[in-house]
This record gives C-alpha cells, sequence and structure tokens, in this order.
C-alpha cells in the first residue's frame, strides 16, 4: 500500500512524459526470484514473479498506464519484454538489450507504460540470456474500454491459456549447450499454463466462453483443439479478424488468437483440451480438461485429430484469418477505414535467415550477419551520440552472396515510411518472426524464393489481419507491410529463442531529426546506464 503511494508521488512528480496523468494507473510489483518447479515431473530450477510459474496474467485496459516495478532476485541480469505493447514513441520501456540495459541481481527498475489505443491478447517473458526456459512469462491482456464495443457478445468467463514447450534441463545448462556450439536439444514436453496435463478450465453447460490462447514456448509451433468443440476466431495479436470456425487452429511460436467456444447444452461429460507440436519429429502431446459443471464423466475417448507435418495445409489455414473490416479497433473507427493496400511502398526489404559455422561454433543470421549485443545499449548510443557501437545500415536491402560475419545489425529507416518487408525462409525449418514496437499486416505467404511478381499473385491487399508475430514456413516466403510510425529503436528477431541467442536478431531504427515529444519521449529518468553510456 505504502509503496503504491510512493510510486504514485514519483509518477506525478517526474515529468508526465511516458504516460499520460488522464488515464487510470495499474501499479504492480513483480518479485522475480528461482523457485522449484517440476512441470515434468522432475524438480528443476523455475523461474518465478510473485511466487508463481507461470506468472501472473495481466488483465487492463486500453489506454491504462501500466508501472511494473520488477526486483529481479535472479543471480543474473534481467529484462522483461512485453511481446506486442506498442510502447507508443517510447521503445525506452521495450525490455530487450538494444534499448535497455539489464536490470542487475538484487536491483529493481520499473517500466512506465501506457496501453495506447491496444486491445488484445498479448504475452511477457524475460528477454535475456535463455531466462525464459525457465518460467518468468504470462498473459497479457488488454480489454476494451467500456465505450468501444466489440464485435463479439460478451463472453461468460475468459481464459488464458499459455501454451510452451519445455525442457527438463535447467536454463543455464540449455544455455551452455548453445554457448559451446552445440545443436539445441529438442523439448521434453509440452505444457498448458504449466502443466503437461490435467490444468482443468470450469465451464457452466450452454454458456460462451473466450479462449486467449498463446504459444510462450521457445522452438516449436503448436496446434490447439478441443474435443467435440469448434473454435471461433475472433482475435489475433490485437486484429478482430472475420469470426471462422475452426476445428483446430496453428498457433507459432511468440503468437497469440482469441477463440469463443459455446459449451454444449446439459453436458454430461468432461473434454479434452488438446495442444500438439507442429513439424516436428515426434509429435509431442500435451492436454487439459474442459471440466463441465455437473459432469459424472471424465474425458475420454481419442484425442482429436490434427494435421502432422501438411506445410500447405497450415499455409492455406494463415490465408483464411482475414480482419473483419467493419468492426472497432481499440478506438471507435472501424480497422478497415485505413486502406493499406493503397498506400504507395517505399521501400522493400528482404530478410534471409541462415545458419552458419563461425568460429567453429553454431551461429544464426539474417542478410549474413549474425547479431552480437554491444555492451552499450544502441538506444543508449543513439541518445549521447556515442560513436562506435553501431553503424546504421549495417545491414543490407536485400540478402547477400558470401560468407557469414558477427555484426551489429541496424536498419536505418525514416519515420512515417510504408515499408514492406518480405522474411525468406531457405531452411528446412519453420521460422517466426516478431517486431517490437509495431503491428504489421501479414499479407502474403508462398513457397519458394520471393520475387515481386508474387506481389500481384499471392498478396492479400484488402484484409489481412495485423499481427506482432509472423511464421514463415520452410522453403517459403511471408511479407508483411508496416507503417513505420511508431520513431525508436526497435528489435527485428527470431522468436525461436536459441536461434535469437546465437544471433538471428536486429534492430530497425526509425527516425527522424526533428526532436519533439510528439514524435518521441524523452530517456525516461530512471534509465539505467551501462556499458560506455554510464558516467
Ligand atoms: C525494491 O522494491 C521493494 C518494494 O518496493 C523495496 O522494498 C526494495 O527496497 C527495493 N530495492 C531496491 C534495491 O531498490
Ligand atoms: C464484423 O464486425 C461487425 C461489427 O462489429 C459485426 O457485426 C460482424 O458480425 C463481424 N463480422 C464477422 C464475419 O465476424
Ligand atoms: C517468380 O516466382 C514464381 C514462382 O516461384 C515463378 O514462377 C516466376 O517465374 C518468378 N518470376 C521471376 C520474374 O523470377
Amino acid at each position: 500500500m505504502r509503496q503504491a503511494i510512493v510510486l504514485g508521488v514519483l509518477a506525478c512528480l517526474s515529468l508526465l512524459s511516458y504516460v499520460n496523468a488522464e488515464d487510470p494507473y495499474v501499479y504492480l510489483n513483480w518479485v522475480v526470484e528461482y523457485g522449484e518447479i517440476s512441470p515434468l515431473n522432475v524438480n528443476q530450477r523455475g523461474i518465478l514473479i510473485n511466487g508463481q510459474f507461470p506468472g501472473p496474467t495481466v488483465n487492463v485496459i486500453t489506454n491504462d498506464n501500466v508501472i511494473v516495478n520488477v526486483e529481479n532476485k535472479l543471480d543474473e541480469p534481467l529484462l522483461i519484454t512485453w511481446n506486442g505493447i506498442k510502447q507508443r514513441k517510447t521503445s525506452w520501456q521495450d525490455g530487450v538489450l538494444g534499448t535497455n540495459c539489464p536490470i542487475p541481481p538484487n536491483t529493481n527498475w520499473t517500466y512506465r507504460m501506457q496501453m495506447k489505443d491496444q486491445i488484445g491478447t498479448f504475452t511477457y517473458f524475460p528477454s535475456t540470456l535463455m531466462h525464459r526456459a525457465a518460467g518468468g512469462f504470462g498473459g497479457f491482456n488488454i480489454l476494451a474500454r467500456s465505450v468501444i464495443p466489440v464485435p463479439y457478445p460478451k463472453p461468460y468467463e475468459e481464459f488464458t491459456v499459455l501454451v510452451s514447450d519445455w525442457w527438463k534441463k535447467d536454463h543455464k545448462e540449455l544455455q551452455q549447450i548453445l554457448d559451446s556450439g552445440n545443436p539445441f536439444p529438442l523439448p521434453d514436453g509440452i505444457l498448458i499454463n504449466g502443466k503437461p496435463s490435467s490444468t482443468s478450465f470450469d465451464v457452466v453447460p450452454g454458456q460462451t466462453y473466450l479462449f486467449r490462447v498463446s504459444n510462450v514456448g521457445m522452438t516449436t509451433s503448436i496446434n490447439f483443439r478441443i474435443q467435440g468443440h469448434n473454435l471461433q476466431l475472433v482475435e489475433c495479436e490485437g486484429s478482430h479478424t472475420m469470426q471462422e470456425e475452426y476445428e483446430s487452429l496453428d498457433i507459432h511460436v511468440g503468437q497469440s488468437s482469441s477463440f469463443l467456444v459455446t459449451m454444449h447444452g446439459p453436458g454430461t461429460n468432461d473434454y479434452y483440451i488438446v495442444a500438439s507440436t507442429r513439424f516436428t519429429k515426434p509429435i509431442l502431446t500435451s492436454t487439459a480438461i474442459l471440466h463441465y459443471q455437473g459432469s459424472r464423466n471424465p474425458a475420454s475417448g481419442p484425442l482429436p485429430i490434427a494435421p502432422t507435418y501438411h506445410i500447405q495445409w497450415s499455409m492455406k489455414q494463415a490465408r483464411t484469418i482475414r480482419w473483419n473490416l467493419t468492426a472497432n479497433a481499440a478506438r471507435p473507427n472501424p480497422q478497415g477505414s485505413f486502406h493499406y493496400g493503397t498506400i504507395p511502398v517505399v521501400r522493400t526489404i528482404v530478410l534471409e535467415n541462415s545458419a552458419s559455422q563461425i568460429n567453429g561454433k553454431q551461429r544464426y543470421a539474417v542478410n549474413k550477419i549474425s547479431y552480437i549485443n554491444p555492451e552499450t545499449p544502441l538506444k543508449l548510443a543513439d541518445y549521447f551520440n556515442i560513436p562506435g557501437v553501431f553503424t546504421l545500415n549495417s545491414i543490407q536491402d536485400n540478402p547477400p552472396s558470401g560468407p557469414t560475419g558477427l555484426g551489429t545489425s541496424v536498419l536505418g529507416t525514416t519515420l512515417h515510411d510504408f515499408v514492406e518487408i518480405i522474411f525468406q525462409n531457405s531452411e528446412s525449418t519453420i521460422q517466426s518472426w516478431h517486431l517490437d514496437g509495431y503491428d504489421f499486416w501479414t499479407v502474403g505467404f508462398g513457397s519458394g524464393q520471393w520475387n515481386t511478381t508474387l506481389r500481384r499473385r499471392f498478396y492479400n491487399f484488402n484484409d489481412a489481419p495485423t499481427r506482432y508475430t509472423v511464421q514463415v514456413y520452410p522453403y517459403s516466403w511471408s511479407a508483411i507491410l508496416v507503417s513505420l510510425d511508431n520513431k525508436g529503436m526497435w528489435n527485428l528477431r527470431s522468436a525461436i529463442w536459441p536461434r535469437r541467442y546465437l544471433g538471428q536478431e536486429l534492430y530497425v531504427r526509425v527516425w527522424n531529426d526533428e526532436q519533439s515529444l510528439f514524435t518521441e519521449y524523452d530517456i525516461p529518468d530512471n534509465a539505467l546506464l551501462c556499458g560506455r553510456a554510464r558516467r
């Protein structure tokens, strides 16, 4: 209580540049510490937030100011990133090593964020080292303000469902495997809300529920389904979708989708909720229980089947996810009032992932550069004009030929540019790409090598959904359009965690030379300084 008051006073005293004083405040105090967990019946060291694994679900409302005091009780520096939270005008709060100095052990740092004009299903997780292999992740839901109608009836109740691949090995052991250049092991299991089976969702017959499902895993796409029930997709990552019914849906690493599920009439049975891996051998499966009130029979019978490898099936399904053009976004205007398909593209950037050995060790790269984090966060180097930390456009707009090298890739872009990015995947494994600070239109998925003539054949210029994470199928490409309207230094990364840890990421600097609080907030007064920015 006392701490909430102190924080409140501090927030009022500081220049209210990061947060809007007129909107409500939500204060969270998170103690991040190790604790024993045994999700796969093996005791292991987990990362708990306020004693919980997975971490607490955040439920806030559009435009809320969310103040999170993170106490790092781990033995290593820590940052938490907010997957899909746009951090408008303030990449200072993003929680990745390119923008923030990590929070040293046994200290606190307070994030001050505003949920400006956002609505939907998001997540958070530790972005440092391999911490997320031990937990520290959770659901982050932004609900609509009461004056903004959502395009579906109010559900009886909402469930936050976190699906993750899981390893019995300690996170430091997994990190050691990567540091020593060895291949990352396959997961040992799949968890639904921290358990491989028996998580129970209690429902009332005849009622309709909203399931907010996120893939918070590190490597594996999953297929989600519920025995005997259809999933009506209503939202993916902040976009209200056409409400198609699915028997099952693929959710790739870092992605979120929400479904309405209507319970049967009298309901005398329980049913299985199933999450199974995609594009893996063997397939790992995890179940939870849909428990009907008054049911006398436990869930039984064969699990509903799902596609196994079937890349084309998944690509076709991805194309069926469409924006509801007449639905509201977080503002009271239809989503389709922004005709993205008619905006001229000023720049096309083709980013190709690759795997190679550098100095005898496995690395991953984007356009032949395998990213390494400098000691000084890029954003601080930019702000304090510290030379030699990074060079703008140190990564090319197209995949070059030649060998792969280590580097600190920063794409220089201009504020308000409308840009097309192609993710070209010439490898045999599925990729998942995430851009901080933005959502983008996922306009096209195709097989083989991308070229400009494919735009006309394969792009959805009308009602593609906006998301913040896009999958790229094996030997395929995915195309996105993004309006670069959020000034800052933004992380563009592989959501596949071992790849990101070993260099498959870069930063996009969105810039104009006009210094103005209308386009970017000032450095927060509590900003940690490290590397060459330490004074
Ligand atoms: C961190 O925050 C807690 C709770 O507000 C406080 O008790 C503690 O003293 C803080 N520690 C540091 C190092 O600031
Ligand atoms: C789209 O949104 C509108 C407006 O909220 C709603 O009435 C309609 O049912 C939605 N259509 C579909 C197909 O989801
Ligand atoms: C573009 O790709 C398509 C599909 O792979 C191919 O059929 C076509 O010949 C390519 N066009 C050019 C100009 O390379």
